[in-house]
């Protein structure tokens, strides 16, 4: 599929994915690169992807899904999770990154870094990790997308329980909190919803000219 908006017709939120099939692991690192790819404020990338196909795991997760078996019943369900963990530091090894990346001298990015502490790390925790989770849904869209074109079905999930994905998956202690779910695999020749008409607002409704 080469058209983006194609791709996304195609796509639909899968129900019962063919557990059967499973995503090629090179398929996997090209949905993880395009969620690499996204681009997030100021380029800080306050996240991670833990891409879990343990099947065990997975089943641990629906408990705290609120019973969605579609968290286990895929190929691979990939946790987008926020840092907890937005500190000076944090931003130094960043800027301290863009310095080697483009053979600057260090401390030119200083300027820069003063901004963002600021900015971010001037905030509360709890503002810290709402602004992170933001990102995140930057990273999951460009997933999706990615996905997508290369026929991959997948499937966005935000009804779950942080604290209890973080507890199974062991995020609290890598500075994470569990921020959306994309599951992704392959759609069962079963599952109905694949005939269901895809229900989006005309344009119009949403978009104003001024
Ligand atoms: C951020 C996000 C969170 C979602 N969370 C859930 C969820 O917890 N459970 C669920 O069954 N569907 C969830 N969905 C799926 C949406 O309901 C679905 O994508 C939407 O109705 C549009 O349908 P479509 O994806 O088939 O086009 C979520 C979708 C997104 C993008």
């Amino acid at each position: 599929m080469q058209q983006l908006t194609e791709a996304l017709a195609w796509r639909y939120a899968v129900n019962q994915f063919d557990t059967e099939k499973k995503v090629p692991e090179e398929t996997v690192e090209k949905i993880l690169t395009a969620g690499n790819l996204m681009p997030t404020a100021y380029g800080l990338q306050p996240f991670a992807f833990v891409v879990v196909s343990d099947e065990a795991i997975k089943q641990s997760l629906i408990e705290h899904a609120y019973g969605q078996k579609h968290v286990a019943e895929n190929s691979h369900l990939i946790v987008i999770a926020a840092r907890t963990d937005i500190d000076e530091a944090f931003v130094s090894e960043y800027t301290a990154r863009i310095e080697a990346t483009r053979n600057l001298p260090a401390g030119s990015a200083d300027g820069f870094k003063t901004v963002m502490v600021g900015d971010i790390v001037a905030r509360t925790e709890a503002e810290r990790i709402v602004w992170a989770k933001r990102q995140a849904f930057l990273a999951l869209g460009g997933m999706m997308a990615q996905a997508s074109l290369l026929e991959v079905d997948n499937h966005a999930l935000e009804g779950f329980s942080p604290s209890g994905f973080d507890e199974v998956l062991g995020l609290k202690e890598k500075n994470l909190t569990a921020g959306v779910l994309l599951a992704i695999g392959y759609r069962s020749a079963t599952d109905e919803w694949q005939h269901y008409a895809k229900v989006r607002r005309d344009l119009s409704d949403i978009v104003i000219e001024k």
